[in-house]
């Protein structure tokens, strides 16, 4: 008896190890620590520049409106039911895209890499009230479907513009005034993507490129490229996730 259950309980152990290695290894694809499990907020010591406060989870978004409530439902509703493989981006970083879309008044939008639409829905959440649009760039068809999709379901469909296929050709078609760029496809494709795309940002407006911090090293042209030129000046923003650099077209 007490043997069958140590064979029981190895099992289980090794499936539960299983997971949580599946669980990291598919949130060091995108870069992002693995989420932590439910329970008291984590303790950290003493760093070297003196005690380090917890980070503390951020309070869930308030919804002002029931438009805004239905968004916010179907972002947590892929958040919690899509992540998987769509390499989105955390919570936070979703959040600072809709804040900065809508403060600066963002009339037209592009982002590259769409995947299933996660944070070109919060970047609609912020043109909503600008009277904005977004284009958006997806390579992968299944991808660009769901998003289709959820974008239908957040009844944001009608201000975004979903373009299928290599962003690196396609964004070269783009003309008009771009307010904020939101970079988050191939990591070795970010500087094709400023170079092609920087002439079309409008003076005071956004170049934001996303995993800054957890590619630091994949992102070295695009940090050079971003933090030595005279026109623009780069903060780096979320950085205890997977980071985004906030770069400013100088007026
Ligand atoms: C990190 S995911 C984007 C996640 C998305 N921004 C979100 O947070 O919901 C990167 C996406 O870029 C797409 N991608 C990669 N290379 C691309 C390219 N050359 N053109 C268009 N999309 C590309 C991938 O298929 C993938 O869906």
């Amino acid at each position: 008896m007490l043997k069958s259950l140590g064979w029981i309980s190895m099992l289980a152990l090794t499936g539960l190890v299983g997971a949580a290695v599946l669980w990291a290894a598919e949130a060091a694809r995108e870069g992002e620590p693995p989420p932590r499990p439910p329970g008291p907020p984590e303790k950290r010591g003493p760093g070297p520049r003196g005690p380090v406060a917890a980070a503390a989870p951020s309070p869930p978004p308030t919804a002002k409106s029931d438009e805004e409530k239905k968004i916010l439902e179907v972002l947590d509703d892929m958040f919690r039911n899509q992540r998987q493989g769509m390499m989105n981006v955390p919570p936070d970083d979703g959040r600072l895209l809709r804040v900065l879309v809508e403060a600066l008044g963002a009339k037209t939008v592009v982002e590259i890499g769409t995947s299933n639409g996660y944070s070109g829905t919060w970047i609609c959440l912020g043109l909503r009230a600008t009277g904005g649009k977004l284009i958006t760039h997806e390579i992968d068809a299944g991808r660009a479907k769901l998003a289709r999709e959820n974008f239908k379901r957040a009844g944001v469909e009608s201000i975004v513009t979903l373009v299928e296929g290599d962003a690196h050709k396609e964004v070269a078609k783009l003309k008009d005034p771009i307010d904020i760029i939101f970079i988050d496809a191939d990591k070795e494709g970010y500087v094709d993507y400023l170079q092609k795309l920087l002439p079309l940002v409008r003076p005071g407006g956004l170049i934001l490129a996303h995993n800054i911090a957890s590619h630091e090293r994949d992102l070295q042209d695009y940090l050079k490229a971003v933090t030595t030129s005279p026109d623009l000046e780069t903060v780096s923003a979320n950085t205890r996730s997977s980071g985004i650099g906030v770069t400013l077209k100088k007026r």
